[in-house]
């Protein structure tokens, strides 16, 4: 049966628009429809398995032809949290899976199948989110309660200065004062007040530009930065100053961990039904900034996130807790995936919600 002319051809054109997989099965265990989800989750065309392959669904995964008997036995909803399906010629894929029966017109049974890896995604990502607001907390009492003291010591340091008797005792408090100093200036950036984002149309290659040639003015000779572009892209509702920011970031780690030699790579790509948090998108822009470095050092490479976590000598660790928070701000996420030779970081914004 083709879904177009399904009696209910507006419903499953509906059902496309989920994140969720859904394969309604006929009383007779044919398939009868596969929205659009499902064709990706399985990496199959409905038209294959609507056809006469019906049977392949169930063909190599025991555990989904058992739910639909005992589903069939019972008319009860079956759900399996972590199953895993097979169709021939494809890599397995595990799924979370329910199975309603439904009376009616529409008789039969309905599949809705989740990606357990998706599920595990939107947990971690929100546990991370949640982690990342407590420690800014932390960070911004911590460092509100270390600006004061700091300012004193500075102080007394320039007071005692002037009645040093010999002139190179004057390198001990020199010490002390350009240390505050440091100190001082972390702690205000650690401090900087939240600016709102000023929502704009924006072209996310005119922000990538903006972030190349910022950083070709400060890029040894030996690194290339080259442009992966998919030009049809639309224009994105966001704060380009920020977006700048967070990618000037992330770009800048790439430049810093190659020592002088490597490519660096923008890319961007449309991705669908994406899981934003615990928000999905049907439509999204992916940013890949990539590199061909060394790599994250695996100590960190979980925590990069957070503030004050630094690989690098002389890094303050504040560079991607701030490219996170700007983009977050924008609706959007960040996600690192980093091996030796491969780093990629993806910032996705949305394009529809
Ligand atoms: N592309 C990359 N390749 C290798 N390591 C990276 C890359 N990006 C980030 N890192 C590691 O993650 C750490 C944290 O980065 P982050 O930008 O937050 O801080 P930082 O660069 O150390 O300091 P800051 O950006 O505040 O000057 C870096 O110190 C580095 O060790
Ligand atoms: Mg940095």
């Amino acid at each position: 049966m083709n879904s177009a002319d399904h009696p209910a051809a507006t419903l499953f054109s509906a059902l496309d628009n989920l994140a969720t997989g859904v394969v309604v099965v006929n009383p007779a265990g044919v398939v009868g429809y596969l929205n659009a989800a499902a064709e990706s989750l399985l990496g199959v065309s409905g038209a294959l398995l609507m056809g006469g392959e019906s049977a392949l669904l169930f063909e190599r995964s025991p555990e989904l032809l058992g739910a639909l008997q005992s589903a069939r036995a019972s008319r009860e909803t079956v759900t399996e949290h972590d199953m895993e399906i097979t169709l021939p010629g494809h890599t397995p894929v595990r799924a979370s899976c329910t199975l309603s029966y439904v009376e009616g017109s529409l008789e039969g049974w309905v599949l809705e199948l989740r990606p357990v890896d998706a599920q595990l995604r939107i947990a971690r990502h929100e546990q991370i989110r949640m982690q990342q607001e407590a420690n800014r907390e932390l960070l911004r009492n911590l460092a509100h309660e270390i600006k004061n003291p700091l300012g004193g010591i500075r102080g007394a340091a320039q007071l005692l200065e002037r009645e040093l008797p010999r002139e190179s005792l004057k390198d001990y408090t020199q010490v002390i004062i350009k240390e505050s100093d440091r100190l001082q200036s972390l702690m205000e950036r650690l401090l900087t007040p939240r600016r709102l984002p000023h929502f704009s149309a924006v072209n996310i290659h005119e922000v990538l530009e903006r972030v190349r040639s910022l950083l070709l003015a400060e890029t040894p000779e030996g690194i290339i930065i080259q442009r992966d572009y998919d030009l049809s892209l639309p224009e994105i509702e966001a704060d380009p100053e920020q977006l700048i920011q967070a990618a000037l970031n992330i770009a800048r780690n790439a430049v810093q961990a190659m020592h002088g030699q490597g490519k660096v790579i923008f890319r961007t790509r449309v991705a669908r039904q994406m899981h934003l948090g615990s928000r999905r998108l049907k439509l999204a822009v992916r940013v890949d900034i990539v590199d061909n470095g060394p790599g994250i050092p695996e100590a960190i490479r979980e925590q990069i996130f957070f503030p004050l976590v630094s690989g690098r000598e002389g890094g303050s660790g504040l560079g991607l807790p701030l490219a996170q928070t700007l983009v977050a701000q924008n609706y959007g996420m960040i996600e690192c995936e980093s091996e030796p030779g491969n780093t990629v970081f993806s910032i996705y914004l949305p394009l529809q919600a």
